[in-house]
């Protein structure tokens, strides 16, 4: 038996990155790689990396700056980069930093064990290819890992939609759903573990048609429908949804299941069928109205949430207008938005940008009304009881913090033992980005 090697892992971007990073711990855990928490114990760095915006990608070569000097001092010390950008530069990353030992892209996690031993041989290991085996088949293990109260599982990756601004199709790469079997016996280890939230992951989350139990294709609404049948399962989330793939039965599980959590994330981007169009997102503002109205029919306490991109090239004053009373109408819980970022290889890229400053006057504008909905989403729940599942330690003695149904984090006093249990929370304050409360009823 070779001694334990010490790993460190630092993951960027979504919440799938999240969900890979922790599959590939626990991957490596079964070769004798001890996750540790600092960057200084390890033997070696792995860092999970986000393309979606310049800003994002930029982040790894700053990383790779300050590793540098940990690499001088410790020269057996093994750099990896997985993630979108080594799917996205590949032998580039190398170039530009020959310090990195290791390059992995999304599809190829499954390879990473046999990729390090190439490694310790002292080779540089690329690997960007999109297999066709099933890698979820070997990563979906969870033995081994902490117990949580929640956990992502992913049940869908890659796009097919090509929006003009995006890179997920070519770093994600087509879109794959898994088969229903798979993500409930993996639900199902979850839950043997403790786990009694699942939020179910996809770059294209609503658009799953996975291999069902017994022979055709089943939609997301339908795998939600056999989850919830799980004891010990009380809650259900998903994300991220396309506005043309919120189907009829999507649509009225969120007013049958009573463990779907009445939150929607819905990204429109833009409030202007102009940039709409230009975006190539393949629906209107009203198409999206009419979606927002149905959910709020199916489920009236409906918390929102959305993506929005300003400054998308040709956005002029009045297309940025249209984003604007598009919010004001469909009032939002929490929100993203991002001035808009040319990708290398995407179509929106050899179009007429619209400057910095001004698009940096639009996202101000932007957020300073979507913290005003959020702020007026979170008063209406003051005074009000919610069910939270506590997950951890608050940041005051005796507290612990939960979420909401909403997925506002809540924080109350309450006792160490309730940390993954589900317990009626009266909300007192409305913080910036979180609630606080006591336990139990209003008090009169
Ligand atoms: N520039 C700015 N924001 C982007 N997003 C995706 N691509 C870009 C880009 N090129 C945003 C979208 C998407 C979220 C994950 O990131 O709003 O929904
Ligand atoms: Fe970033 Fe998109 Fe990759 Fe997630 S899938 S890490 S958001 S580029």
């Amino acid at each position: 038996m070779s001694e334990t090697k010490k790993l460190f892992i630092k993951t960027y971007g979504c919440q799938m990155n999240v969900y890979d990073s922790e599959r590939m711990a626990a991957n490596l855990a079964a070769q004798g790689y001890e996750q540790v928490g600092a960057a200084e114990e390890a033997d070696v760095i792995l860092l999970n990396t986000c393309h979606i915006r310049e800003k994002a990608a930029e982040k790894v070569y700053s990383e790779l700056g300050r590793l540098k000097p940990l690499k001088t001092e410790k020269p057996d010390l093994k750099i990896g980069v997985a993630g979108c950008v080594a799917q996205a530069e590949g032998q580039e990353i190398i170039t530009r930093q020959p310090m990195v030992d290791l390059v992995v892209g999304p599809q190829a996690y499954q390879n990473l064990p046999e990729m390090l031993n190439r490694v310790d041989q002292g080779a540089k290991v690329i690997d960007t290819e999109f297999p066709v085996e099933d890698k979820f088949e070997k990563l979906a293990n969870h033995a081994g890992m902490k117990s949580a109260p929640t956990a992502f599982v992913t049940v869908q990756e890659g796009c097919d939609k090509f929006c003009a601004f995006c890179v997920v199709p070519y770093t994600r790469g087509a879109e794959v759903s898994r088969p229903a079997r798979q993500v409930l016996e993996e639900v199902k280890q979850l839950v043997a573990r403790g786990v009694r939230e699942v939020t179910l992951l996809g770059q294209n989350v609503n658009a799953y048609h996975g291999e069902g139990l017994n022979g055709g294709d089943w939609s997301l609404a339908r795998l939600i429908r056999a989850l919830a049948e799980y004891d010990g399962l009380d809650r259900i989330r998903f994300t991220t949804s396309h506005p043309n793939d919120m189907d009829d039965d999507l649509i009225a599980a969120h007013g049958e299941v009573k463990k779907l959590m009445p939150y929607l994330h819905l990204p429109v981007q833009s409030g202007s069928d102009k940039i709409l169009k230009r975006m190539a997102r393949k629906h209107t503002r009203d198409a999206y109205f009419r979606i927002i109205d149905r959910m709020r029919e199916a489920r009236p306490d409906l918390a929102l949430s959305g993506d929005f991109i300003v400054g998308f090239p040709e956005e002029s004053d009045q297309d940025f207008n249209d984003t604007m009373n598009l919010v004001r109408r469909v009032g939002y819980a929490q929100a993203y938005s991002f001035k808009y970022s040319e990708r290398p290889g995407t179509p929106a890229v050899d179009r007429d940008q619209v400057p910095e400053e001004i698009k940096s006057a639009r996202l101000a504008e932007l957020q300073e009304l979507l913290t005003q909905q959020q702020k007026d989403f979170q008063q209406g729940l003051v005074g009000k009881t919610l069910d939270v599942l506590f997950e951890k330690d608050g940041r005051q003695d005796g507290q612990l913090t939960g979420r909401s149904e909403y997925l506002i984090p809540v924080h109350a006093i309450a006792p160490q033992e309730m940390k993954g249990q589900i317990a009626p929370v009266t909300i007192d304050v409305n913080h910036r980005n979180s609630l606080g409360g006591y336990l139990g009823p209003v008090k009169t």
